[in-house]
């Protein structure tokens, strides 16, 4: 059966990494490939663009609402939506060295963007997924791991990455009663070559500066395999589990 996917951020390094490989390996699927503005389209058929501001909950649940009412349901939803630097809703964020850095506006951004935006598509999505089996995959990142935080820093993308991974968390009790064949991943890419890490590409060790392509392709395999028991996942792109 043909099944339909929906990436959201497809407008990003990985997320259009993430487009482009679930196109050719599904090539029969339809994907919707979600973005706040499409720079560039896509090659291939079976992706159709759409543009919409993720951060507006109105209209995310407007559309999630049409596609339920085509009879569309969501078989993979991967969302990628997460800031670590530059423009947050209209707020200039970039990491916090010192705790004098810290500010509400920031903070309210970095929060804003990294797990609200995620939130309001889980809510979107809970009855617009494939009852067979489904996954819905966040990109988290290592540095929201609460037990692994030995270096500091970077207050506001941790604690808003922490905080995904906790709605995540918090939402696999809830698909335990309400949809038992989802899987939920909380995925951390590595450090990849994005606008995103650009800035901070400078200590990465030789061979650990990751093509998009190479994350996305981790990601998939991962998700072919993974099962809604031991909800959610919190793995890395070797698909080793991060401490939470
Ligand atoms: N690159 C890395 O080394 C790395 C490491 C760990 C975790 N991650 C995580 O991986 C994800 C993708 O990052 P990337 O490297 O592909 O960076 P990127 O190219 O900068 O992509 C950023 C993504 O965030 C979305 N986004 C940014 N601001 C937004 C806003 N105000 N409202 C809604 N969406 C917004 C963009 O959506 P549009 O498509 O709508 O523009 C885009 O998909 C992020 O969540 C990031 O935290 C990346």
């Amino acid at each position: 059966m043909a099944h339909t996917h929906l990436i959201v951020g497809a407008g990003g390094a990985i997320g259009r990494a993430v487009t482009e490989a679930l196109a050719t390996r599904e090539p029969k699927s339809r994907i919707f490939a979600v973005a706040r503005q499409h720079q560039q389209s896509f090659e291939a058929d079976n992706v159709t663009a759409i543009t919409l501001e993720s951060a507006n909950e109105e209209a995310v649940l407007q559309w999630t609402a049409e596609q339920k009412t085509c009879g569309i349901v969501f078989s993979t939803v991967i969302c990628t939506a997460g800031v670590l630097h530059g423009d947050a809703c209209g707020t200039a964020v970039s990491p916090e060295k010192k705790i004098e850095d810290i500010s509400a506006d920031k903070l309210l951004a970095y929060f804003s963007v990294n797990t609200v935006v995620p939130a309001i598509w889980l809510k979107a999505l809970v009855n617009v997924l494939d009852k067979e089996r489904s996954t819905i995959a966040c990109l988290s990142a290592r540095v929201g791991s609460i037990s692994d935080n030995r270096l500091g820093g970077w207050y506001g993308y941790r604690a808003s990455k922490a905080a995904l991974n906790m709605m995540l968390k918090t939402a696999a009790a809830e698909f335990s009663r309400r949809s038992k064949n989802t899987v939920l991943i909380s995925y951390h890419p590595g450090t990849v070559d994005s606008a995103l890490s650009e800035p901070f590409q400078g200590n990465v060790p030789e061979g650990k500066l990751f093509t998009p392509a190479f994350t996305a392709s981790q990601l998939l395999d991962f998700i072919d395999k993974a099962t809604p028991e031991n909800n959610p996942h919190f793995i890395d792109w070797a698909h080793k589990p991060v401490p939470w």
